[in-house]
């Protein structure tokens, strides 16, 4: 790939994105493309190009290449102690006729929204009355397809095993090497295909949003835009989680920081 050819690639997934690959990501975005133009048999970095720009379903599958889906069950356990032991039951106690109302954005292969169904559903037995809707979205179709198979490889379940053998032995079930979620939970979030960059279409509707590891891919001015839209959809006072090398203090959003990765939506913007 030369050096048009990388900023033409470059700016395409900005554009489709919002992904920001710098300079020094050269070989990572010729590695994921090389990847897909190998399956299809093009050695013409240039045709592959213009069949990105052409072929809708092309565009799809080139997201999903360009994206980086690392994610896990129970990723960062202080953020799930933190929503276990003190927010919900907080929130709980505020809100006791409420439907709890969460979405897990940016959900990649949807470990982080399984456990939010596992954390929600265990919280549910101790306190009868908590109801929750969950939703779960990603811009990758093949991610959210993932989610709604709900088969992991057991490297992926691994620390739910050795960390929450109970949960794991409720919750998952062997199947082909692998492990599959149970299909309570499955049918308990709405998985759907979103890009942050999009209007919001649900507002003041959460109480709490998990929008984790996605910002860092973004510019400063791009995660202002991202976080303007989740602001909107956010309750007052309702919760942002973003992960662990993630800050939010220079958005225009106004948001109050409570802990590290947590932090409550003020004032409305406008
Ligand atoms: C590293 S994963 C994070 C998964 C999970 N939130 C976690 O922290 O474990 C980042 C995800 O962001 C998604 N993503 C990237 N750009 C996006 C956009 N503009 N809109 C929605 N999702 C996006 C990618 O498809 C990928 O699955």
């Amino acid at each position: 790939m030369n050096q048009k050819q990388f900023n033409a690639f470059q700016k395409l997934t900005h554009e489709l994105t919002g992904v920001s690959i710098s300079d020094h990501r050269q070989s990572m975005l010729e590695a994921r493309v090389g990847r897909r133009m190998r399956a299809l048999t093009i050695e013409d970095t240039n045709q592959y190009y213009q069949l990105v720009l052409d072929c809708p379903d092309e565009q799809m599958l080139f997201v999903d290449n360009v994206t980086t889906h690392e994610t896990s069950f129970f990723r960062t356990p202080r953020i799930w102690q933190y929503l276990e032991q003190d927010f919900l039951p907080r929130w709980l106690a505020q809100n006791p006729c409420s439907v709890f109302n969460v979405w897990s954005a940016a959900t990649s292969s949807g470990e982080e929204a399984y456990s939010l169904a596992i954390l929600l559903n265990e919280f549910q037995k101790k306190h009868e009355s908590f109801n929750f809707r969950i939703t779960a979205t990603d811009l990758s179709t093949e991610m959210i397809q993932k989610c709604l198979q709900g088969n992991y490889q057991k490297r992926a379940v691994a620390s739910l095993l050795s960390q929450r053998p109970s949960l794991a032995k409720q919750y998952l079930t062997a199947h082909s090497g692998g492990y599959r979620v149970s299909d309570t939970l499955t049918n308990q979030i709405q998985f759907q295909i979103h890009n942050l960059f999009g209007e919001p279409n649900r507002i003041s509707e959460f109480d709490l949003v998990l929008l984790r590891n996605v910002l860092i891919y973004f510019t400063q001015d791009d995660q202002d835009r991202v976080l303007s839209n989740i602001h909107s959809s956010l309750k007052h006072k309702g919760m942002l989680i973003v992960g662990e090398s993630e800050s939010i203090l220079h958005s225009i959003a106004n948001y109050e920081n409570i802990a590290p990765c947590i932090y409550q939506a003020s004032a409305a913007l406008h």
